[in-house]
């Protein structure tokens, strides 16, 4: 981009391999102002002036198709369970999903991330991977009632199934991480055996987007996507989540595999091994503590990103504002719009259904 009236010689300063007329423009920190640049000329109010002029600018839209609803579904209940520090947030009874999933799809999201709460657990998990295990029959069910309206995308982990609470396979006293891949890929082709749309490994095993690639592909389901959790962090904003999935390790934390938040660099290999082994999305979670991940990770890769706003980041703003410390739509659409505008192309967030209201009546 040139602009011809502009003195190319007053870039001789800078960066020669840029073409930076127009950057030089934009740029915070340019030096070189032009005189409608500056006040009393310009004036940055004129923009707020009035409401329409305000939404007319706006640059985040947000729309209840950008985000995906997590949906927790237990074996072996018959009623839905709120969850105690996740208020408004339930366990769902396999019976009354499809009540809710219609409820979802009426507001006009189009997606939902299914995590399944197995009756039995054991040492390596494998209830995770049953052909008529909890997760895969409510997929199965939700895909006869919905068809192609709704995109299902399942959590691809042992934590909920494994005895011990961890996302991999014991061997000694370490989580093995090639013994976990296995039953993590027979885990993802289960999934989509029974109607997945898309698998999301969150096991933070090394090598598990590729392990699932492969058996998708070589099982004729070329087609089903694989969504990486790949930088996913040792978080303590998992909390809530462990308390709605049983899932909490019963010794030891899973610093051994989930990432540490210290490092940014490292997060930027999670991202690009994903990548290498065939992720068709990249997630970051969680979003909030991370918008600069997400906004680099927007910046230097061609792949669809989402942004998972976990438990934490909904119990902290529903804690707030159950008393009155904060309105709860102001507070959540802000933190949503935050997530937009770093960059996140889809957002997961246990608000998406508020969201929707919000959006749907406004
Ligand atoms: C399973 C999994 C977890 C989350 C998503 N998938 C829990 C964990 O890793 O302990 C967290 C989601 C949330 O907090 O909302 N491994
Ligand atoms: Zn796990």
């Amino acid at each position: 981009m040139k602009n011809r009236n502009v003195d190319k010689s007053r870039n001789m300063d800078k960066n020669q391999n840029i073409d930076s007329d127009f950057k030089d423009n934009i740029s915070f920190i340019s030096d070189k102002h032009f005189s409608y640049d500056l006040f009393p000329k310009m004036r940055l109010r004129r923009l707020r002036k009035t409401a329409a002029i305000r939404e007319l600018f706006q640059e985040i839209r947000l729309s209840p198709k950008d985000f995906v609803m997590p949906i927790f579904v237990q074996e072996g209940i018959n009623k839905n369970l709120e969850i105690e520090s996740m208020p408004g947030i339930f366990r769902y009874s396999p019976d009354k999903i499809l009540e809710e999933i219609d409820h979802i799809s009426t507001l006009g999201i189009k997606g939902i991330i299914l995590f399944g709460i197995p009756l039995k657990k054991d040492l390596n998990g494998k209830n995770s991977f049953n052909d008529k295990g909890i997760v895969q029959e409510t997929i199965k069910s939700i895909k006869k009632n919905f068809g192609e309206k709704l995109a299902i995308i399942t959590d691809v982990c042992l934590c909920q199934y494994t005895s011990h609470g961890h996302c991999g396979i014991f061997q000694g006293n370490e989580i093995n991480n090639d013994k976990s891949l296995d039953i993590l890929s027979k885990t993802a082709l289960s999934h989509a055996v029974a109607g997945a749309d898309i698998v999301a490994p969150s096991a933070m095993m090394d090598g598990q987007v590729k392990s699932i690639r492969d058996i998708l592909d070589d099982n004729e389901f070329k087609d089903t996507l694989i969504m990486g959790y790949s930088a996913k962090q040792a978080s303590s904003f998992f909390s809530p989540f462990r308390d709605a999935a049983h899932s909490k390790p019963e010794s030891g934390n899973r610093r051994s595999y989930q990432m540490s938040y210290h490092n940014s660099r490292e997060a930027s290999r999670e991202i690009k091994s994903d990548i290498e082994e065939g992720a068709d999305v990249l997630m970051i979670k969680p979003a909030i503590p991370n918008l600069d991940l997400i906004y680099a990770a927007k910046q230097n890769t061609l792949h669809p990103i989402a942004a998972y706003s976990v438990s934490g980041e909904y119990s902290m703003i529903k804690a707030a504002t159950l008393n009155n410390w904060m309105d709860e739509n102001l507070a959540v659409t802000e933190s949503l719009t935050a997530i937009k505008r770093a960059g996140a192309n889809i957002i997961i967030s246990y608000y998406a259904k508020k969201m929707a209201e919000i959006l749907v009546n406004s």
